[in-house]
C-alpha cells in the first residue's frame, strides 16, 4: 500500500513526540522531531556565542551547521547528530529550551530547517512533530494532527519529565517557559504556530498514551486506505 505524510502539530509539550514516535514505530515509518532540529541550532548559536540579532552573522553560522539524525538501535529511535556530535540530551536542557522559540523565529533558519525536512518527507512514509508541519512544511500531507491538551496538565506533564533529570527545577519556572514558547511560536511573523484548515483536533487531556494512538492510528488508516483508492 502507497506511504503517506502524516504531520503532528501543536502547542509545546502537549505530547506530540510521545504520538508521532509511537505512530511511526506502528506503522513502520520514519519519525522526525522537528523541534530537535532546531535546538540543536540554538545549541549552537548559544556554544558559539552566535549573535542571532544579526543576519549576517546568522547565515555564516547556518553555513557551518550539518544536522542528521541517526537511528539509536536502544531507543529504538532517532538521535539529533549537530555536526557528528549527538546532541540528543543536550538539546533537551533548559537553557536551550529558554531560547529555541526566539531562534526557531529567524526566517533563515527556517528556510534551512524547512527544506531538509522537505528532503526527508520525499520518499513518504514519515510521521514528522512540530508547529508549522501540517501548514509550511508538508501542506499536502494526507493526515494532518493538531494535538491539544490543557494548559495545567501539559504544565505537570513537562515538570515530571524535567524534574527527573535536575530535581533543582521548579513548577513556576517550568510553566513560565511553556507560556512564553507558545506565544513566541504563536505570534512571530514566519510560519507561526497554526492549525492547518484540514487538520483534526486531537485533545489528549484525557486519554491515555494507549488511547490517542489507537485513535490516531484509525485516522492513518483510513488515510491510507482513500490514497490507495485513489491509486
Ligand atoms: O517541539 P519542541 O518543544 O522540541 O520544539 C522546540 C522549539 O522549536 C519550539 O519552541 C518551537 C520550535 N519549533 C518550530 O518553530 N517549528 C517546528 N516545526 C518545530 C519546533
Amino acid at each position: 500500500m502507497r506511504k503517506i505524510i502524516i504531520a503532528i502539530d501543536g502547542y509545546s509539550s502537549c505530547g506530540k513526540s510521545t504520538l508521532a514516535k509511537a505512530l511511526a514505530k506502528k506503522l513502520s515509518y520514519v519519525f522526525i522531531d522537528s523541534g530537535a532540529m532546531y535546538r540543536a541550532i540554538t545549541l549552537y548559536f548559544l556554544r558559539e556565542h552566535i549573535d542571532w540579532n544579526n543576519e549576517e552573522k546568522v547565515l555564516e553560522a547556518l553555513d557551518n551547521i550539518k544536522l542528521h539524525f541517526y537511528y539509536n538501535d536502544e531507543e529504538g529511535t532517532s538521535d539529533m547528530y549537530l555536526n557528528d556530535e549527538n546532541v540528543e540530551l543536550l538539546i533537551r536542557d533548559m537553557l536551550v529550551s529558554e531560547n529555541v522559540s526566539e531562534v526557531a523565529a529567524i526566517k533563515a533558519v527556517r528556510e534551512f530547517a524547512v527544506a531538509q525536512q522537505q528532503l526527508m518527507g520525499k520518499k513518504k512514509g514519515i510521521v514528522m512533530d512540530g508547529r508549522d508541519i501540517g501548514t509550511t512544511v508538508f501542506p499536502y500531507a494526507q493526515l494532518k494532527i493538531f494535538v491539544t491538551a490543557d494548559n495545567g496538565i501539559r504544565v505537570e506533564r513537562r515538570f515530571k519529565e524535567l524534574y527527573a533529570k535536575n530535581p533543582n527545577i521548579t513548577i513556576e519556572e517550568v510553566k513560565n517557559n511553556l507560556e512564553m514558547r507558545d506565544y513566541i511560536d504563536s505570534n512571530r511573523e514566519f510560519s507561526p504556530l497554526r492549525k492547518a484548515e484540514d487538520a483534526v483536533i486531537l485533545d489528549n487531556s484525557n486519554l491515555t498514551r494507549e488511547e490517542q494512538l489507537a485513535i490516531a492510528l484509525s485516522w492513518a488508516k483510513e488515510k491510507k486506505l482513500q490514497v490507495h483508492e485513489q491509486d
